[in-house]
């Protein structure tokens, strides 16, 4: 029987976490569940953001499912001991280089968009985000300068091999999508952004099928509010899909909308939300938790195999809120739990 840690974390993340559940739950399907702390709820619990006991049941489980980790509390410990330390430890250790952002936007959340309706509407896209590389893991450190005042750094790189990984996840989503590939960089002054640029386009020729172009990203920031309807598929680095995935979560209509999936190519995944722990909202019932219930649709799909039950949740989630169920990120009323519970129904 597949075995699925869940990993719910800090602020929203439980709240988020316990309604997938409800939903996996309903669907009486032949899976395991391990509960395991991460985050700062670890360190105050273990000592450690990503006590040795998680990473034994991530290590064990067919897939992942993850809320999100981050308490204000523990902004001022040293780094590693930091909440955010669990998903990039997790990331790293499982080797879950391939992160798929789908933004979509649901019927009916035309006016949560932060766009104009007509514009909106247009969305559809996924953003695959290198997730093993990039300034996140390079070299980083503080030090002192020539003169004494303090610096911060952070490395900036990529090799040819991580790019050609990431590039061909991207050729392979667009493939299946439109055949549209758009590759965000910033080429014109980062020579990661160039080798990135020069890799991409040679992985292209394994795809002829798929139509390639490249986009500076401070310019893929305004085309994704100007027209966002124009990507299909984009392939881009760590930090820029971290940022792009965020702001195309609030053209789609809120952030509480967007799963993801962190893939390694072996099948084995991880799930969560886009989103963060939202301190300011947890425990008040207030999030969305359709983003975690559409993760662990991904589960399903991308780790299991079980195409059919992660439809089946997808058009739950679209019946919901087609039938106007919304919480408050949507200009809506519902609790965590009632948004939950529309999509149970809608379930049958
Ligand atoms: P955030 O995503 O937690 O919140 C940003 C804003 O969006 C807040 O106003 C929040 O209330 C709102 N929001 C987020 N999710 C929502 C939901 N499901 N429903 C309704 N509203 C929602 O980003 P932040 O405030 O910058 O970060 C808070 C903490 O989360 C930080 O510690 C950060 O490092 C961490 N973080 C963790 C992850 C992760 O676990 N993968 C992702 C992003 C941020
Ligand atoms: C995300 C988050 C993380 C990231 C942080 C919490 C490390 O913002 O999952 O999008 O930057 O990748
Ligand atoms: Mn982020």
């Amino acid at each position: 029987m597949p075995l699925i840690a869940v990993l719910p974390g800090d602020g929203i993340g439980p709240e988020v976490t316990e309604q997938a559940r409800r939903v996996l739950d309903t669907l009486n399907l032949e899976l395991t569940y391990e509960e395991a702390p991460v985050g700062g709820a670890a360190y105050y619990s273990d000592g450690h953001p990503l006590p040795e006991r998680t990473l034994d049941v991530a290590r064990r489980a067919d897939a992942l499912l993850f809320g999100a980790v981050g308490d204000p509390r523990c902004d001022a410990l040293e780094r590693q001991f930091r909440p955010e330390q669990a998903i990039l430890g997790l990331r790293k250790e499982l080797e879950l280089f391939a992160n798929l952002r789908p933004a979509r936007l649901f019927p009916g959340l035309e006016d949560a968009s932060a766009l104009k309706p007509e514009v909106a509407g247009a969305i559809d896209m996924v953003i695959v985000r290198e997730l093993n590389g990039d300034v996140y893991f390079g070299e980083k450190g503080f030090r002192k300068t020539a003169a004494g005042r303090r610096e911060g750094y952070d490395v900036m790189s990529y090799d040819e091999d991580e790019v050609a990984r990431i590039a061909r996840v991207g050729f392979e989503t667009a493939k299946v999508r439109s055949g549209k590939l758009c590759s965000v960089d910033k080429a014109n002054v980062l020579e990661t952004s160039q080798l990135w640029r020069d890799v991409v386009i040679e992985v292209s020729a394994e795809f002829p099928e798929v139509e390639l172009t490249h986009m500076y990203v401070d310019n893929a920031a305004m085309q994704l509010v100007r027209n966002p309807g124009q990507f299909d598929v984009i392939v881009t680095g760590n930090l820029f899909g971290d940022i792009l995935s965020d702001q195309a979560s609030m053209c789609a209509g809120s952030i509480g909308m967007l799963p993801s999936a962190a893939l390694n190519g072996s099948g084995k995944g991880l799930y969560e939300p886009i989103h963060g722990s939202a301190p300011d909202i947890a425990g008040q019932g207030k999030a969305n938790p359709c983003a975690t219930i559409l993760s662990a649709a991904m589960l399903l799909r991308h780790s299991l195999g079980i195409e059919e039950a992660a439809d089946r949740i997808e058009a739950a989630v679209t019946a919901a809120l087609v039938s106007g169920a919304r919480t408050p990120d949507l200009g809506g009323t519902l609790t965590t739990s009632e948004m939950g519970d529309a999509v149970l129904k809608a379930l049958g």
